[in-house]
C-alpha cells in the first residue's frame, strides 16, 4: 500500500456522532460523516475499537473480536460503513488489540474455570508468593498503576494484566494464541478492511518465567518491551496473513526509541509498515508520565522530532501525531488555548506536523483546533486511567494538585463529543445525557462555523493537506533542524531532490525577531497562519505563533 503518501483520521467511534439519541457515537453517525471526512482530503479512516466490549477501556477491552459492539450498531452496519468508505477512496484501518482480551471474553471465562481448562494457558496463571502465599507471583506493575498482578479464588491463582484488572494479558509462548490471532486478522481481510493500528504491539513477549523487575518505574518493563521473540511474532503475523493482503500497519510502541523501532519497520526486513512513538508527546511531562506535568519545552520537541526524522531517514518510514485517544488536546498545551491565540496555534502546530516526513494522523476534533474540556470534579470523569491515577497520586500530590495534573492530562480531554455547531450537545446528539460531558466551548469551536470561515483551522488544514500532496519535500524530505531560536523558535528545512522547503514557528506570545538562517537567490512563501506574513523570506519580526513555510529556489 501506498502509506507514504496517505493520511489518516483517526475516530474514536463513542464520542464521534451518535444517530439515533442514546448519548453514544456510532456506526449510522460515522457514515453520515463520511462526505465531511472525505472532503478534507484524508486517504483513511482508523478506527478505535469497534468490537464488542463491556467497556472498562471502553473497547481496548474486547470480549469478542468478530462482532460489533451493539452500542455502536450490527456487523451489517459495519459492512456498510465499509463498502460507503470505500466507494469515497477512504481505507478502512482497524484498531487490533491483541496484547490482552477483556476478562470477559470466552477465552478468559473458560481459562479461570480450572487449572486444567484448555484455555488455562491463554494467560498467564501462577501461584502467589510469600509465606502465606499472599503475595503476586512477581513485583511487575501496571500502566494503570499498582500490582499487574490480580488474585482470583476459583482456582487460589493470580493472572497478570498490565493494563486494567479487566484486561489480562494474553500468553504468546502458547502457539494456540498465535493462531487465533491470524485467525482474527483473517475475518477482517477477508471483508475488505485495509489495515491495522495494533495497539501496545511490542510488549506480546513476555520473558519466560516471568523474572521479577529490577526498576522501581514500571516494574518488569525490561521483561516485556521489545523482548526477544517480539520479532518473530510480528514476522509470523506478517509473512502467514498480512503479506496475502494488501495492508498498512501501525504498531503503537511502548518506550520506542529509534534503533529499536528499525528492528521491525526497516524498509529491507519490515513487520510493520510504522510506528507510534512517544517522545515527542512528552515535552510537558517529566519521566514520559503524562500526569507529571511540567511546562511544555520546545527544546525537548524539537529533540524529540530531530531523533525520529533523521534517524529513519532513508531506512524506514514515520507516523507523526499530535493527538489520539490518549492524548490530551494539544492546543493548551503546546500553545495557547486562549480565544485570541487558538487558532494561530492550533495552525501553527498543524504546519509543523505536515511539514513533516512520515504518514500524518489527524485525531477527530484536531482539525477544527477543539480543546481540552479540564474537569474538575474526578466524578465526572469516565477513564479509567484518570480514576486509577485519581487514587493513587492524590495519596502523594494532594486532591488539589492531583485534579489540576489530571484535568490538564487526562485522555478524557479528547473523548469529548465531536463538535459538529452550535446546537445543544454540539451536534453530537440530540439526548442531553452524553456518555461523556460537551465541552462547553462548542457554541464557538465546531465544524459548522469553521466551514463558513475561509481563515479557520478547518480550511487551513484542508490547504495544508493539498499543498502537502503538491510538495513532495513536505512528505519526503531530509529533514534537517536549524539550531536556533532556542526555546522560542522552531525552525527546520526539508530538502528532497532539489526542493527545499523551510519552516519557521513562532512558540511564544511575543514577537520574535527572525533572521533567515539559510541563503537562497529566491523564495516564495507556501502558507502561513497569518495573512499578511512576507511573501519571500526576509529578515522579520514573526508575531504570536506566526508560523511560515518558504519553498527556496
Ligand atoms: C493503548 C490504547 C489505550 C489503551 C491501552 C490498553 O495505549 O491506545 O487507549 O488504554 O492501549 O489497551
Ligand atoms: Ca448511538
Amino acid at each position: 500500500m501506498d502509506y507514504k503518501n496517505m493520511s489518516i483520521y483517526q475516530i474514536y467511534p463513542r464520542s464521534f456522532c451518535d444517530s439515533n439519541g442514546d448519548g453514544i457515537g456510532d456506526i449510522n453517525g460515522i457514515i453520515s460523516k463520511l462526505d465531511y471526512i472525505a472532503s478534507l482530503g484524508v486517504n483513511a479512516i482508523w478506527f478505535s475499537p469497534l468490537y464488542q466490549s463491556p467497556n472498562a477501556d471502553f473497547g481496548y477491552d474486547i470480549s469478542d473480536y468478530v462482532a460489533i459492539n451493539p452500542e455502536y450498531g450490527t456487523m451489517e452496519d459495519f459492512d456498510r460503513l465499509l463498502s460507503e468508505m470505500h466507494k469515497r477512496g477512504l481505507k478502512c484501518i482497524m484498531d487490533l488489540v491483541i496484547n490482552h482480551t477483556s476478562s470477559q471474553h470466552k477465552w478468559f471465562t473458560e481459562s479461570r474455570k480450572s487449572v486444567d481448562n484448555p484455555y488455562r494457558d491463554y494467560y498467564f496463571w501462577r501461584k502467589g508468593t510469600g509465606k502465606s502465599g499472599k503475595k503476586p507471583p512477581n513485583n511487575w506493575t501496571s500502566f494503570f498503576i499498582g500490582s499487574a498482578w490480580k488474585y482470583d479464588e476459583t482456582t487460589d491463582e493470580w493472572y497478570l494484566h498490565l493494563f486494567d484488572v479487566n484486561q489480562p494479558d494474553l500468553n504468546y509462548q502458547n502457539p494456540k494464541v498465535l493462531q487465533e490471532i491470524k485467525d482474527i486478522l483473517k475475518f477482517w481481510l477477508d471483508k475488505g478492511v485495509d489495515g491495522f493500528r495494533c495497539d501496545v504491539i511490542t510488549i506480546l513477549d513476555k520473558t519466560p518465567g516471568l523474572p521479577d523487575g529490577k526498576s522501581s518505574f514500571l516494574t518488569g518493563s525490561e521483561h516485556y518491551i521489545d523482548n526477544k521473540n517480539m520479532f518473530n511474532i510480528l514476522k509470523e503475523l506478517k509473512t502467514d496473513v498480512l503479506s496475502k493482503y494488501d495492508t498498512f500497519t501501525v504498531g503503537e510502541s511502548v518506550m520506542i526509541n529509534v534503533p529499536r523501532a528499525l528492528r521491525y519497520i526497516s524498509e529491507d526486513n519490515q513487520v510493520l509498515n510504522t510506528v507510534f512513538a512517544f517522545d515527542h508527546m512528552d515535552a510537558d511531562n517529566y519521566f514520559g508520565v503524562k500526569q507529571l506535568v511540567r511546562k511544555f519545552s520546545i527544546k525537548k520537541l524539537k529533540k524529540a522530532h530531530e531523533r525520529w526524522q533523521t534517524g529513519l531517514y532513508g531506512k524506514a518510514w514515520n507516523a507523526t501525531y499530535f493527538e489520539n485517544h490518549d492524548q490530551a488536546r494539544i492546543v493548551g498545551r503546546y500553545c495557547s488555548d486562549e480565544p485570541q491565540y487558538r487558532v494561530l496555534g492550533a495552525k501553527m502546530l498543524a504546519t509543523v506536523q505536515m511539514c513533516l516526513s512520515g504518514t500524518p494522523f489527524i485525531y477527530q476534533g484536531q482539525e477544527i483546533g477543539m480543546t481540552s474540556i479540564r474537569m474538575t470534579n474526578i466524578d465526572d470523569y469516565q477513564d479509567v486511567e484518570a480514576k486509577r491515577s485519581y487514587n493513587l497520586m492524590r495519596k502523594i500530590f494532594g486532591v488539589k494538585k492531583t485534579m489540576k495534573n489530571i484535568a490538564y492530562a487526562s485522555r478524557d480531554n479528547a473523548r469529548t463529543p465531536m463538535q459538529w455547531n452550535n446546537s445543544p450537545q454540539a451536534g453530537f446528539s440530540v439526548n442531553p445525557k452524553t456518555w461523556l460531558k460537551v465541552n462547553p466551548a462548542y457554541p464557538e469551536i465546531n465544524v459548522e462555523n469553521e466551514k463558513n470561515d475561509p481563515d479557520s483551522v478547518l480550511n487551513f488544514y484542508k490547504r495544508l493537506l493539498k499543498i502537502r500532496k503538491e510538495n513532495k519535500a513536505m512528505i519526503f524530505g531530509k529533514y534537517e533542524l536549524i539550531k536556533t531560536g532556542g526555546n522560542k523558535l522552531y525552525c527546520y528545512t526539508k530538502e528532497y531532490e532539489g526542493q527545499k522547503i523551510l519552516l519557521a514557528a513562532n512558540f511564544t506570545k511575543r514577537n520574535y525577531k527572525f533572521v533567515s538562517p539559510v541563503a537562497a537567490n529566491k523564495t516564495e512563501l507556501i502558507i502561513s497562519n497569518y495573512p499578511d506574513s512576507p511573501k519571500e523570506l526576509t529578515e522579520c519580526v514573526l508575531r504570536p505563533y506566526e508560523t511560515v513555510v518558504y519553498k527556496l529556489l
